[in-house]
C-alpha cells in the first residue's frame, strides 16, 4: 500500500495534460468518489502500526499536490483560452477580393467625354451591329470602292448588308440623319475590325467620334477644337501638328499628331525621334456626306474627328500592349485604382 502511495504521488508531481479532459480524468481518478484516493484512505486501518504514520503523511501530501495540480492545470488551460478569443475579432471585415477600380479604357474614355462636354459637345450612340449604308455608303465608300478595304470588316455571311461597325464614324450619319443643325455631338464606343490579335492591334477597340455642324464653319474651328481637346488632355504645353491624309468622308482630311508626351517634341524612342504622335483622323465632313444625310451641303458646313480611346490610354498609362486592355489581369487592372 506504502508503495502504491508514493508511486502515485511521484505520478501527480509529474503529471502534464495536454487538454482540459485530461485534468478532469486525472481528477477523477485520483480525488473523484471512487477515485484512489479515496481507496487508500479505506486501506489506512489495514495498514501495519509502523507504517501507519509515514503512509497518513504521504496519503496528505498525496491529496494536497493532487488538488494543486488539478487547481493548477485547469488554471492554466482557460487563461490560454481566453487569450484566444480575446484575440480574434470577429467583427473584422474579411476583405478577400480587395476593392475593385475602373478600367483604363472607361477611364480615358470618360476623361475625353469631359473635355468635350466642356465646350458644348453632347453624346450619342449607336448600335455596335450596323448596316452598310451608316458604316460605309452614307460616309462616301460607294459599292466596290477600294476604301472599303482600309478597314477589314466583319461581315454576316448570310447578309453582307450587316457588319459589326468598323468605326464610329457611323454615329454621325445616323445623327445627321435624325437632327438639324446646329450639331455638335461627340459619339464614344466599340468598333471591330478583322485583325490578327497582337500587342498593337485587335479584333475589337474603342474609339470616340467627333461631329460639329453649322453655318460657316471653317478648318480653323477644327483646329482651335482639337488643340483645346490635346492641351486639356495631355497639358497646357502640347502642341499639334495637323499632317494632309485621306479618309472618304472628309474633305480635306488630316492626320492630328500631338508633341510627344515623354520627351516634350525634343525626341526619344517613344516618338520615333520625330517629336510627335500620332493619336487622331479628321477633316471637314465631304459634303456628299451632308446631302446623303439630309443637310444641305450649300447652307452647312462642318468638321469631324475619330480617335482611338486605347490609344489615348497608351500614351496616358504609358501601355505598349494592347492585349492587356482585354485579358482581365487583376495585377495590370489594380494599377489604375489611383487614376479613378
Ligand atoms: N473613322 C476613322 C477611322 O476609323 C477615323 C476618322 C477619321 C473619323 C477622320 C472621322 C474623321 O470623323 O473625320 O479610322
Amino acid at each position: 500500500m506504502l508503495s502504491k502511495a508514493k508511486e502515485l504521488l511521484e505520478e501527480t508531481m509529474a503529471f502534464k495534460a495536454k487538454s482540459l479532459e485530461e485534468v478532469e480524468s486525472f481528477r477523477i481518478k485520483l480525488l473523484g468518489n471512487k477515485g484512489e484516493l479515496k481507496k487508500l484512505f479505506a486501506e489506512f486501518r489495514n495498514v501495519a502500526v509502523e507504517e501507519k504514520k509515514e503512509f497518513g503523511s504521504i496519503l496528505n501530501q498525496l491529496k494536497e499536490k493532487a488538488q494543486e495540480k488539478v487547481e493548477q492545470l485547469k488554471a492554466e488551460f482557460n487563461s490560454s483560452q481566453e487569450k484566444t478569443t480575446s484575440n480574434e475579432d470577429y467583427t473584422r471585415p474579411t476583405n478577400l477580393n480587395g476593392i475593385g477600380s475602373r478600367h483604363p479604357i472607361p477611364i480615358i474614355k470618360n476623361e475625353i467625354i469631359d473635355i468635350f462636354n466642356r465646350i458644348g459637345f453632347q453624346i450619342s450612340e449607336g448600335p455596335e451591329i450596323e448596316d452598310d449604308w451608316h458604316n460605309f455608303s452614307a460616309l462616301n465608300f460607294p459599292p466596290e470602292h477600294p476604301a472599303r478595304d482600309m478597314q477589314d470588316t466583319f461581315f454576316v455571311e448570310k447578309d453582307p448588308d450587316i457588319t459589326l461597325r468598323t468605326h464610329t464614324s457611323s454615329v454621325q450619319v445616323r445623327v445627321m440623319e435624325n437632327s438639324t443643325p446646329p450639331i455638335r455631338t461627340i459619339s464614344p464606343g466599340r468598333v471591330y475590325r478583322n485583325e490578327a490579335i497582337s500587342a498593337r492591334a485587335h479584333c475589337f477597340f474603342h474609339q470616340v467620334e467627333g461631329l460639329y455642324i453649322d453655318k460657316n464653319v471653317s478648318f480653323a474651328d477644327l483646329r482651335q477644337t482639337l488643340l483645346y481637346f490635346a492641351q486639356e488632355m495631355f497639358g497646357k504645353e502640347t502642341k499639334i501638328r495637323l499632317r494632309p491624309s485621306y479618309f472618304p468622308f472628309t474633305e480635306p482630311s488630316a492626320e492630328m499628331d500631338v508633341s510627344c508626351t515623354i520627351c516634350s517634341g525634343k525626341g526619344c524612342n517613344v516618338c520615333k525621334y520625330t517629336g510627335y504622335l500620332e493619336i487622331l483622323g479628321c477633316g471637314m465632313v465631304d459634303p456628299n456626306v451632308l446631302d446623303n444625310c439630309g443637310i444641305d451641303s450649300k447652307v452647312y458646313s462642318g468638321f469631324a474627328f475619330g480617335m482611338g480611346v486605347e490609344r489615348i490610354a497608351q500614351l496616358k498609362f504609358n501601355v505598349n500592349d494592347l492585349r492587356l486592355y482585354s485579358e482581365n489581369d487583376k495585377a495590370f487592372l489594380d494599377q489604375f485604382k489611383s487614376a479613378l
